[in-house]
């Protein structure tokens, strides 16, 4: 029996101090996206999201909504939860920071760090943003805010302290034995240079507030937020108990997505704790940029904030899964316009790959008895064809193990563009005239081709890949990446189901009506 290679990918933890937004939503789909493609191509994938739930800001928040803690993080956990599940997100496990199996855990890491000689107890005095969760030296202000933009204020309490400042050395080697840690390549070398630059010991506990994880031994202490936020990849694969088969399986975690704000917490803090406690680091953390709306900041204050939920009522979920991953380089920032998104559906969605799909389909419906069409000998041009189509998943995989969504999709369109190039060359609307057994080995290839695409976008657009591929009557059991290539070609003769279209065009509410 060969063991399956496991994959444990995760999004970061949501604030539960807000409704949920496009921004999260885009971080959970990028993670979804890549954990059906490993699924796919055979591998033991676990997906963890959830909700970080402690902390200043979701304590005020709930006392602004007239809650205590306990209620008000329910109840938006419970959003999270429900928009996981509304875009289609194949999630194994939903982590909440105020579960006991958590609490244990944070504790067990704190004592860990106790125990190497990391932590101190000291006094902290400096600025706080509660906003962003972070503590900022008089030197980073920025007219008197924080470099974020947040609101920051004085903070004089004992504190204890983790001693990341004797980190430095370790944590520059860690990154240069391990080239692939942290992406993209221009994000690596900003962190980089941040540690270079010198670090100061981290103030890991509160006593201003209760909301959170008590520290062991001095329950006046709160385990500051970031701590107790990042050890949930390690509480959710069964830590403290390092020896268990789930966390030897699963951890270090393949992949930490994140977005830019929040790579230091995730390449600095966290692989000082872990190597502090003992525990390797993730293998790898790639963090994605940020949308702007129509060109402005995306903001509560600005009103302009995007809910996803009413994207895909209004587009449909697929559509929208699609266009966030296709639209702008993964990685980098970019720009959600209506226009754009509408363009895509009806350009690249309804014209290239749908057209392709409900031309093909009916053709074989009306001309080839409703069945797989029976081909004759392959022509160069089919070999060809058929040659793109088998040699996408190898390209694929190097651009998914780069996080290269955006890529990826090109280059599965690529094929779409081809394929419809050769229904035009081929014709096979006059060689069913002209010649019916020719007709059919066209029709034939470019159904082999539609299997093939209809596999590999499961990951991006689930639900409209299995219409595709049950209009091929293909089995479930038979859309893994293992079936790409010609030994799992079509057979012929196979019965098939009517055909439907895939992607409707956007029409405009108001010209519908018209
Ligand atoms: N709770 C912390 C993470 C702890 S992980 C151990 C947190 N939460 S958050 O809810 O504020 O943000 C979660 C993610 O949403 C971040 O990765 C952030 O980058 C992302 N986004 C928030 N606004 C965004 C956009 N406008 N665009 C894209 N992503 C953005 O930080």
């Amino acid at each position: 029996m060969s063991v399956r290679r496991s994959y444990f990918i995760t999004t970061p933890i949501y604030y539960v101090n807000d409704s949920p937004h496009i921004g999260h939503a885009y971080t959970t789909l990028s993670c979804d996206v890549l954990a059906r493609f490993m699924r796919l191509d055979g591998h033991d994938v676990r997906f963890l999201t959830g909700t970080d739930e402690h902390g200043q800001k979701v304590e005020k928040s709930a006392a602004a909504a007239g809650l205590d803690p306990q209620a008000f993080t329910d109840r938006v956990s419970a959003e999270f939860k429900a928009l996981a599940e509304k875009l289609n997100c194949s999630f194994d496990d939903f982590i909440r920071t105020t579960e006991a199996r958590h609490t244990r855990s944070c504790q067990a890491l704190w004592q860990k760090l106790v125990a190497h000689g990391d932590i101190y107890l000291g006094s902290y005095a400096g600025w706080y943003a509660v906003r962003d969760e972070a503590f900022y030296a008089e030197s980073e202000l920025v007219g008197g805010k924080a470099p974020t933009g947040a609101d920051v204020e004085w903070v004089e309490e004992p504190s204890y302290f983790f001693r990341l400042s004797a980190w430095q050395d370790r944590l520059l080697a860690f990154y240069d034995a391990n080239p692939e840690c942290i992406g993209p390549r221009a994000r690596r070398n900003e962190v980089i240079s941040f540690v270079k630059s010198g670090l100061h010991d981290l103030s890991v506990s509160r006593t201003s507030f209760k909301w959170g994880v008590p520290v062991p031994n001095d329950p006046a202490h709160i385990m500051y937020v970031w701590l107790d936020a990042l050890t949930n990849y390690i509480t959710a694969v069964g830590y403290p108990d390092e020896t268990s088969e789930m966390f030897r399986r699963y951890w270090p975690a393949d992949l930490h997505m994140v977005g830019k704000d929040i790579l230091r917490f995730h390449t600095v803090y966290w692989h000082a704790f872990l190597m502090a406690a003992g525990v390797a680091p993730p293998t790898r953390v790639f963090a994605h940029g940020w949308w702007t709306n129509e060109g402005q900041k995306i903001s509560k204050s600005l009103g302009n904030v995007i809910d996803p939920l009413k994207l895909v009522d209004e587009f449909g979920l697929d559509p929208v899964r699609y266009f966030l991953l296709r639209e702008v380089p993964f990685g980098s920032d970019g720009n959600f316009a209506r226009h754009q998104l509408i363009k895509r559906i009806n350009t690249d969605l309804a014209n290239d790959l749908g057209n392709l799909a409900q031309r093909v389909l009916s053709m074989v419906a009306k001309n080839c008895g409703a069945a797989v069409p029976t081909p004759g000998p392959f022509s160069a041009a089919d070999q060809t064809l058929l040659g793109t189509a088998h040699g996408l998943i190898d390209a694929l995989r190097a651009e998914m193990a780069q996080q290269a969504f955006h890529r990826a999709l090109e280059l599965i369109w690529t094929v779409v563009s081809d394929a419809n190039r050769y229904i035009d060359e081929q014709a096979p609307w006059t060689l069913r005239k002209t010649d019916p057994p020719r007709m059919a080995t066209v029709l034939y290839v470019l159904s082999d081709v539609i299997r093939h695409l209809g596999i590999l976008v499961q990951p991006f657009m689930p639900g409209a890949a299995a219409k595709i591929l049950d209009q091929l009557a293909l089995a479930g059991d038979a859309r893994g990446f293992d079936r790409l290539g010609p030994n799992h070609a079509l057979a012929a003769g196979r019965a098939l189901p009517a055909p439907a279209p895939v992607f409707p065009r956007y029409v405009a509410p108001e010209a519908a009506a018209e």
